[in-house]
């Protein structure tokens, strides 16, 4: 919730999109709204990332663009570019292509291998970069994982590589200095497709409208959601590079459906008129600005917190920051326990593992971010 809850803006615009125009199926209708709404997203996304795609959540976002990246290369001659290249402790969400994506084994566990010919690098998680504000010094040559993977594979194998800029769901992994660069390198160099999925990178999170602007590193394709529409309406959405866009469409028949792929719910009219209300919240009350302008102090108040005995990492960039518990138990028992108490002492947080993960809305003032410290303080301190 980016501009916080209940924004009437959105909810009156929402209210007045259903007694107006409640649907319009996808496939081959379009409504005026979602062209609005894709062009102000445009205004936001990396240059030269100009064509949106509307999904209704991160996760259909994320396979969405695997296969668009299958798609593309098959239209450019080259189908046996089969294989995807993500990291350990990634999340890109929970459809068959980001279970796959995602380098997290109770996925495996639970879902079995998933997706075949799908690779991890290694985190970037080192314990030299323990309390790190912000990007961390160490790491950038963890980036190396993808030359190695070309080399052992073929790069001309290899569709695209998946990476959230900043991993979120896993408690906050900022990456190393150099490390997005490094990948770019090599993706460039070996014709895969970079995506960024920027499903909570997006919209200001990290002091900048997406990572990469915030890391100088541009994507090929980039996912989103959340923020779009304050969460307040279903939306995801995925920004291509126009020649992607334009080799795509322009393969497919002159009388026909160019990408075989859509949701019957994609740029659902009620998802657009909150996605247009917010894009009006952004710029008129400056919230990514609004964000940035927070950050240093929210990265200092939460570091403030190393002196609770039981914390034993502290993470943050942007507007997100991961405080790390002590396992007590079973990996993960206290990480539960804490945000339980918390949740009753009026902090909603989520926690993964024993990392306690903040991210509050870009519209927090001070005394907000006072009191999120003190609750998270004195649950610490109880523990
Ligand atoms: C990086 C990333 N990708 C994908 C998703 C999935 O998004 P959704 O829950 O909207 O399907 C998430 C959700 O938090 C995410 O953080």
């Amino acid at each position: 919730m980016a501009a916080g809850h209940c924004r009437t803006e959105i909810a009156d615009a929402v209210h007045e999109q259903l007694l107006t125009l409640d649907f319009t199926a996808p496939f081959l209708r379009a409504h005026s709204k979602a062209f609005e709404l894709a062009e102000r997203v445009t205004h936001y996304t990396p240059k030269g990332l100009n064509r949106i795609f509307f999904t209704n959540s991160g996760s259909e976002a994320v396979d969405t663009a695997m296969k668009m990246a299958l798609a593309w290369h098959r239209i450019r001659g080259q189908p046996q570019r089969q294989m995807f290249v993500s990291r350990e402790r990634a999340y890109h969400g929970v459809n068959m292509g980001g279970v796959s994506l995602a380098g997290m084994v109770n996925n495996r566990r639970t879902f079995g291998l998933g997706l075949a010919g799908v690779h991890h690098m290694r985190h970037t998680a080192l314990p030299e970069n323990k309390f790190a504000k912000g990007q961390p010094e160490h790491g950038a040559e963890l980036a190396e994982d993808l030359q190695r993977f070309c080399n052992l594979y073929g790069g001309e194998n290899i569709a695209a590589v998946f990476v959230e800029p900043a991993a979120g769901s896993f408690g906050c992994l900022p990456p190393p200095k150099g490390y997005l660069n490094r990948l770019r390198e090599i993706c460039t160099q070996h014709g895969i497709l970079l995506v960024f999925d920027e499903v909570i990178t997006g919209w200001g999170r990290m002091g900048a409208p997406f990572g990469a602007q915030a890391f100088g590193v541009t994507p090929d394709l980039l996912t989103m959601a959340k923020a779009i529409t304050n969460g307040a309406q279903p939306m995801g959405a995925v920004a291509a590079r126009q020649d992607i866009y334009d080799d795509i469409t322009n393969a497919g028949p002159a009388k026909g459906v160019e990408f075989f792929h859509g949701y019957t719910y994609s740029a659902h009219p009620a998802s657009c008129a909150a996605g247009l209300a917010m894009m009006d919240i952004f710029a008129k009350e400056k919230l990514i600005e609004r964000g940035a302008a927070m950050s240093p102090k929210f990265i200092d108040a939460m570091h403030s917190l190393r002196d609770c005995a039981i914390v034993t990492d502290i993470r943050s960039i942007g507007m997100m920051a991961a405080v790390d518990v002590a396992v007590d138990g079973a990996p993960g028992a206290r990480g539960h326990e804490a945000q339980k108490r918390l949740y009753d002492a009026g902090l909603n947080l989520k926690s993964t593992g024993d990392a306690l993960i903040v991210a509050p809305p870009l519209v927090m003032e001070d005394k907000h971010l006072d009191e999120i410290v003190s609750k998270l303080r004195g649950v610490l301190k109880g523990l």
